[in-house]
This record gives C-alpha cells, structure tokens and sequence, in this order.
C-alpha cells in the first residue's frame, strides 16, 4: 500500500488520510489504488462502521497529479481496463458504509467532486472549493452535472462549474455542500467525533438510511411503500429491541455487538 495514504481504524472508524503534503496531496495512480483497497476493506468489514476521509498538510487534496494526468491520462471508459481514478470513484460513489470528510484549505478539481459521494462534510475556515475543469478546457465529472445542480439548483450549479473560480467555506455551506465550518484547529476532532458518533448508531439501521438517500429515483408513493417495508422489518430487528431496553431501562443503547 502506498505510503502516501494513511490508513487506521478505530472505534468502528476507518480513517483514510491523503499523505502527499508537499503536493498538496495531489492524487497519483497508486494513491487511488491504496485508497479503493482502504474503502474495500470497510465495507467488507462489519465492524467498519463509517469512512473518515481527510488529508494531512495545509491542503485537502489539489485533485487529481497533472503529471499523471499528462503522461498517462486515465481510462475513464468504466470498462475492464479501467484506471484507479475510475475505480476509485466507482467504489466511494456505491459505497454502503457512511463517509464522513474533512477539508482544509484547497479541494480542487476530484478533492472537490469526491466530496459530492461523501455523507457529511466539515470543513476548515481555510478550505477551498475549486471545480477548474472549464479553465484547463475539461469538463465536470463523476456524476457532478447531475448531483451539483439536485444540490443547490441549476444558476449555482452553473456559476461554479462555467466559471470555474474557487469558494470558500462559508459559500460552500451555503450551496449545501458542507455541513459544518469549524476553525482549523478544530477540524480533526470535530470530523472524529462526527464519525464516531455515527459508528455508534444502529449499524443495519445507518446502511439502510444511506442507500434510501442515495436512491432518489422513484415516486414518492412508491419511496413511503419501500420505507414502510423496511419500518416494519426493522420493528422486528435486534437493533430496535436494543433500542427501545435502552430507552426503558435508562441507558445508552450499545450497537456494538450487532
Ligand atoms: N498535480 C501535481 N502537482 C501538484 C498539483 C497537482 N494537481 N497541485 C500542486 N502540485 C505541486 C506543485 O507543482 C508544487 O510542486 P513543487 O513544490 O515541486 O513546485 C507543490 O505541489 C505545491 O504547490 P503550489 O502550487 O506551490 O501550492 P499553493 O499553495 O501555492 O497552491 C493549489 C495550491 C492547490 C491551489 C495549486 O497547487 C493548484 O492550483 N494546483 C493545481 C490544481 C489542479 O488544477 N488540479 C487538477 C484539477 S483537474
């Protein structure tokens, strides 16, 4: 595995830290390798209970190496021979486990678009948001047009992608695309609790809600029909028998062994 990812767990939290500080950690092929193995690893593991995705140094990440981006421009085919750019966002775009991410200072180009495959976002008051495809005559990617424009309506949507100059953390609070602004001090901690507090939730119960908000499609009465289907399954489930002792016997609920 590539030293330039961090990869630890702890109390059911995988953590994942771009580790190319010199770089800004600019993504390189065998960092999106290190890392598809990294969310492989979580959501095959049970006791894996959320993803936390962030990056050492003064930057998130500045997207994606131009040097490999020039001298082996990636298989974005989706085919057999995809790249690990393709593989990467494939993984982290269908991935059951909730991601938590946190952002210091520039997110450029895929530092910015992963985050649109992310749960819940905190970023530093340093962070910056770029999507430059226009400025360096590419377009927006892995599903952006269709997921900015659902974000935040399609004159905002516009305004980042068509004129390509980079926000910063309150603007990117107010388009939705991140949940909370802490000052940089407080970003690791802050994310850390986030997911652990996630790690502590029901675990079938957070796998469920996930893939109904990733899976806007349908109508609303078919979407209460499924809901209601999976209410009643879940009254029947160990999850809520924890749930409601709890509740009844005035403690905290313990989902650490289901
Ligand atoms: N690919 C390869 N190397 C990169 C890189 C990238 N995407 N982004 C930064 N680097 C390298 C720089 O070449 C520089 O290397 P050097 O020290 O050997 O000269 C080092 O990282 C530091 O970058 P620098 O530009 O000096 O830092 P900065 O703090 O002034 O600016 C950024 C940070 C992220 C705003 C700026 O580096 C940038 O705009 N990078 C390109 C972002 C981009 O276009 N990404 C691709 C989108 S598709």
């Amino acid at each position: 595995m590539s030293d330039k990812v961090l990869v630890s767990a702890a109390d059911g939290v995988l953590e994942i830290r771009f580790n190319r500080a010199d770089k800004k950690n600019a993504l390189t092929d065998d960092m999106y390798a290190a890392v598809v193995e990294a969310l492989q690893r979580a959501d095959r593991e049970p006791a894996l209970r959320v993803v936390l995705i962030s990056g050492e140094g003064a930057a998130f990440s500045a997207g994606n190496d131009l040097q490999d981006f020039m001298q082996n421009p990636p298989d974005l085919s989706g085919g057999a021979q995809a790249g690990p750019v393709w593989r990467f966002m494939q993984i982290l775009s269908t991935l059951r486990k909730v991601v938590v991410a946190a952002v210091q200072g520039p997110a450029v180009g895929v530092g910015s678009t992963l985050l649109l495959h992310c749960d819940l976002v905190v970023a530093a008051d340093t962070a910056r948001f770029s999507l430059p495809f226009i400025n360096l005559g590419l377009v927006p990617e892995f599903g952006s047009t269709l997921l900015l424009p659902r974000l935040m309506g399609h004159q905002l949507a516009a305004e980042i992608t068509l004129l390509g100059e980079p926000f910063d953390a309150a603007t990117a609070q107010r388009l939705g695309l991140v949940n909370r602004v802490v000052p940089e001090a407080a970003l690791r901690d802050t994310a850390r609790e986030l997911a652990r507090k996630l790690a502590a939730k029901a675990p079938e119960a957070l796998l469920l809600t996930k893939q109904l908000l990733r899976n806007p499609q349908g109508t609303l009465s078919e979407r209460i029909a499924e809901e209601a289907g999976l209410f009643s399954k879940r009254l029947r489930s160990a999850e809520f028998r924890e749930a409601a002792s709890a509740f009844f016997e005035k403690r905290a609920p313990d989902f650490s062994k289901l």
